[in-house]
């Protein structure tokens, strides 16, 4: 029996200096997309993958981001007594669907430091992994489409895309070979090996590791057998290729548009798409947007 997917973990320690001064005082989870934090995407995003326990590995002042999930009385009192039910809907929505938990990473020592800090907490079960600066945009949640594969080969399972050549260096990247599945379309890939952040003339494909996961529990012990790799860092991808020495690990070329929401064209790109799309902006703001002589 394949065991069912409950938990998802969340890394949020780093220290946003891509988005320096506006994540200074504030953590970039927090960063807004038209009116949601970033995080809020991902956490919706496993929420209608059918993962509830979310995981949430903060560090010094992330504060912010534990109170964004809690209840807030005053708040909801506020519009309660202005009437205002579909804020009020909104804003309780969120911390009534999901249970959060809080686990600190003291030190940023990479993602894969990161995600072993939820050790404890996941025991033996299979979990996702969501990086909520990926924000991806789909009509099936890109984290169902993986966990889609991993019910059916009880395997990990990493998210994957094209990406071109003179970009790749900041990613994982794979080597992998395409196997038939029922539907998959050509989107199903075997790994055979995978390398963090690599040299545009050392990546052994244009396939880069994008952040969804879904990863089973010997991967604590790879990541702990692991020395420090790219930058430093205790790098999941070097825990996953580890992992690779006893357990097939799949690739899925997940479909659906996505954006380097912590880059800040990639934010700027998803805030105006996702303006657009929306019902009571949407209308207004391609007014506007055509009304500049661009
Ligand atoms: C992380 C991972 C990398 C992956 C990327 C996807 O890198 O280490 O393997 O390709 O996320 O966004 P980061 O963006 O944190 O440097």
């Amino acid at each position: 029996m394949i065991a069912k997917v409950r938990k998802a973990v969340f890394p949020a320690a780093g220290l946003g200096t891509r988005f320096l001064p506006a994540t200074k005082a504030q953590p970039k989870e927090m960063l807004p997309l038209v009116d949601k934090p970033l995080i809020q995407y991902g956490v919706e995003e496993a929420m209608h993958s059918g993962v509830q326990n979310i995981i949430i590995v903060t560090g010094r002042g992330k504060s912010a981001i534990e109170d964004h999930f809690d209840v807030s009385f005053e708040l909801e009192n506020l519009l309660e007594s202005r009437g205002k039910k579909d804020l009020l809907a909104q804003v309780r929505g969120i911390s009534d669907m999901i249970d959060v938990s809080y686990v600190r990473q003291k030190e940023a020592l990479g993602l894969g430091h990161a995600v072993l800090r939820a050790k404890e907490l996941i025991g033996a079960e299979p979990f996702v992994v969501v990086l909520s600066d990926d924000v991806i945009d789909a009509e099936v949640p890109a984290t169902r489409q993986l966990l889609d594969i991993y019910e059916y080969f009880g395997a990990p399972v990493v998210a994957l895309m094209e990406v071109p050549r003179e970009n790749i260096s900041a990613y994982g990247v794979v080597d992998a070979e395409p196997v038939p599945h029922n539907g998959a379309k050509g989107r199903l890939f075997r790994i055979h090996n995978m390398v963090e952040k690599p040299k545009p003339s050392d990546a052994p494909s244009n396939l880069a590791i994008i952040g969804r996961y879904v990863l089973t529990a010997e991967v604590f012990a790879s990541i702990e057998a692991v020395p420090p790799g790219s930058l430093g860092e205790i790098q999941l991808t070097d825990g996953l290729k580890h992992l690779l020495r006893s357990r097939p690990i799949y690739g899925y070329k997940f479909e659906g548009k996505r954006y380097d929401a912590g880059d800040k064209l990639g934010f700027l790109q998803a805030t105006v798409e996702f303006a657009l799309k929306r019902y009571d902006l949407g209308k207004p703001f391609r007014e506007y947007l055509k009304s500049l002589q661009i």
